[in-house]
C-alpha cells in the first residue's frame, strides 16, 4: 500500500507469476550502491518492499518454511542487508496458512526470516494471523476462519498511514 491508500495504490505480487532469479551470492550490489546485477521483476519489487507504508505477506507454509518463489524474493533482499539506506518507516503484516495441524515452530521460519527483510526496510511487524490445518477444512469457505481473515484484513486497512 502506498501513501494515500486509494484502491489504486494497493500492489499485489503473487510470487509463483513472478519471474525471479535466485541470489547468487556475487556481492555485486554490495560494491554498486545496492544494484542487483540480475535484471528480472525483482527490481519493481524492491521498489514496492522500499517504498510502500504497508507490506501484508501472505504465504502457505511448506516444509515449515515458505515456498521457493517467496524464499526467492527474501534471498533477493540480499541487496538491501548488503548495502544499506535509510527508508521510510512502514507497517508489516504476515499472514500464513499451514496445511497440517498446529505443531512446534510450524510458523517460526516465514518470522525468522521476514525478521531480517522488515529491518532491512525499516518495517514493523504490526500484527499477523498464522492459521494451522487448512488441508482438513471441509470447504474453503469454513466461516469462523473467513471472518478471523476479514478482520484482519480490514484491520490492516483502517491501520493505513
Ligand atoms: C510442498 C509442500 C510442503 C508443505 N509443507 C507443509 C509444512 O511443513 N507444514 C504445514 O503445516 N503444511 C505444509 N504444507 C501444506 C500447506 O501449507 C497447505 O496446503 C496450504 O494451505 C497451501 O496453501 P495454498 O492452498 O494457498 O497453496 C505443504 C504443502 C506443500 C505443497
Amino acid at each position: 500500500m502506498h501513501k494515500t491508500g486509494a484502491a489504486e495504490d494497493i500492489v499485489i505480487y503473487r510470487t509463483a507469476d513472478l519471474n525471479i532469479g535466485y541470489c547468487k551470492a556475487c556481492d555485486y550490489c554490495e560494491k554498486n550502491n545496492g544494484e542487483c546485477i540480475i535484471e528480472d521483476d525483482m527490481q519493481k519489487v524492491l521498489l514496492s518492499l522500499t517504498e510502500c507504508d504497508t507490506l501484508v505477506v501472505i504465504t502457505p507454509v511448506y516444509f515449515s518454511a515458505m515456498p521457493a518463489s517467496l524464499k526467492a524474493i527474501v534471498d533477493r533482499c540480499q541487496c538491501l542487508y548488503a548495502y544499506p539506506k535509510q527508508y521510510a518507516p512502514k507497517k508489516a503484516y504476515i499472514l500464513a496458512f499451514g496445511g497440517s495441524s498446529l505443531y512446534d515452530g510450524q510458523f517460526e521460519g516465514i518470522f525468522a526470516s521476514f525478521k531480517h527483510v522488515f529491518k532491512d526496510i525499516n518495517a514493523t511487524l504490526t500484527d499477523s494471523l498464522c492459521i494451522p490445518d487448512t488441508d482438513s477444512f471441509m470447504n474453503e469457505t469454513d466461516d469462523i476462519i473467513r471472518e478471523e481473515i476479514a478482520d484482519f484484513s480490514k484491520n490492516i486497512y483502517n491501520n493505513r498511514q
